[in-house]
């Protein structure tokens, strides 16, 4: 039997994961479950890295997080998941690989550039935060993975991890194959207020959230900006409640308002109303089973526990090939 390709990627623990999240990333996830050999970790420390200065929620958010993975269809039996300051390995690699890493390949990265500009209320002159790629290189060739699917704003963290990957090669000997981004293609859902959703802009429809608040979250989305009044006809191709419907409803409907929007024969609060109905049923089994694991935490435990055992044996051997490559073992 041919080797099944290894996958690998990690989310930082930010809070409940929304809609955005779950088309952006982890439905795809979930897909690629069944032809990879998939590794799946939560990026801890990697959230300590903007937010180290409050650190009580980061545990918590573990949790809930893994809680969400499981509601969507990750699963211990096909996939290694696990978290990542379970694995101390991840620490000695990114100390390593830190020594033989440029700093100017960390200070013109196009994501640490941006997020200092973005979140200029933080202190983020931190050598941990400049570092943020080394580790995120750790994460990923610990494993040997050959391939990362992640959102394109992660390409250039693994476009370093290629360099830093290649450099190790080349100093020490081939240890470590040069993992690819993959990216997916995914829906272009928008949050409430038509940005990107995203939890900081309060813009978010939750995994988690009941029927009722998806009902009035639905009813605060913007529509066809340019339809004011009931009767002035809309342009569904420029609607995010449209393109809600397309992901949610069934053909029939959409078919239906498509036309009955344009014709202004469909009020944006009646086509809300039909919508949200759809996305609650669609997210029904989800939620059910968000409910069975938060009434069975012990058992989200234990599926931490055994993903994190089956992860430290892989990060036990290549971390056994990067000491004998680099001839410190210690004694
Ligand atoms: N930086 C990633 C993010 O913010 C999270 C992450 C950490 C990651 N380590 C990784 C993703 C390794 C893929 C592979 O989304
Ligand atoms: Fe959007 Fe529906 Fe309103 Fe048309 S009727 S603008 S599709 S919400």
């Amino acid at each position: 039997m041919e080797k099944k390709k290894r996958i690998l990627s990690g989310m930082r623990p930010t809070g409940p994961l929304h809609l955005g999240n779950y088309h952006g990333a982890l439905a795809n996830w979930v897909k690629m479950q069944d032809t990879f050999d998939c590794f799946y970790f939560i990026a801890d420390w990697h959230a300590l890295t903007s937010d180290y200065e409050n650190t009580s929620q980061i545990t918590g958010n573990s949790m809930q997080m893994m809680m969400d993975w499981l509601s969507v269809g990750l699963s211990p039996e096909k996939s290694t998941l696990f978290v990542q300051s379970s694995i101390k390995e991840h620490a000695e690699l990114f100390l390593l690989l830190s020594m033989i890493t440029p700093v100017p390949w960390l200070e013109r990265n196009p994501t640490y550039k941006d997020q200092i500009v973005q979140l200029s209320n933080k202190d983020l002159s931190t050598f941990g935060f400049l570092g943020y790629p080394v580790l995120q290189a750790a994460d990923i060739i610990m494993y040997l993975a050959n391939a990362v699917p992640v959102g394109i704003d992660q390409v250039p963290h693994v476009e370093i991890t290629r360099e830093i990957a290649r450099r190790f090669n080349y100093l020490y000997g081939d240890v470590f194959p040069e993992p690819e981004s993959v990216l997916t293609e995914t829906p272009k859902i928008l949050g409430l207020d038509r940005r990107k959703m995203s939890k900081s802009y309060d813009n978010a429809i939750y995994l988690s959230d009941s029927p009722e608040e998806i009902r009035a979250k639905t009813m605060k989305m913007i529509t066809d900006p340019q339809r004011m009044k009931k009767t002035d006809p809309g342009n569904p191709e420029i609607c995010n409640v449209y393109e809600f419907h397309k992901l949610y409803s069934d053909q029939q409907t959409v078919d239906r308002i498509n036309p009955a929007c344009r014709k202004a024969e469909i009020g944006c609060v009646e086509c809300k109303k039909i919508m949200a109905e759809f996305l609650i049923q669609a997210l029904a089994p989800i939620r059910e089973k968000r409910s069975y694991y938060e009434a069975h935490q012990d058992m989200v435990m234990d599926i931490i526990l055994t993903g994190n055992e089956k992860a430290r044996k892989v990060a036990q051997s290549t971390m056994a090939s990067v000491r004998s490559a680099m001839k410190i073992k210690g004694f």
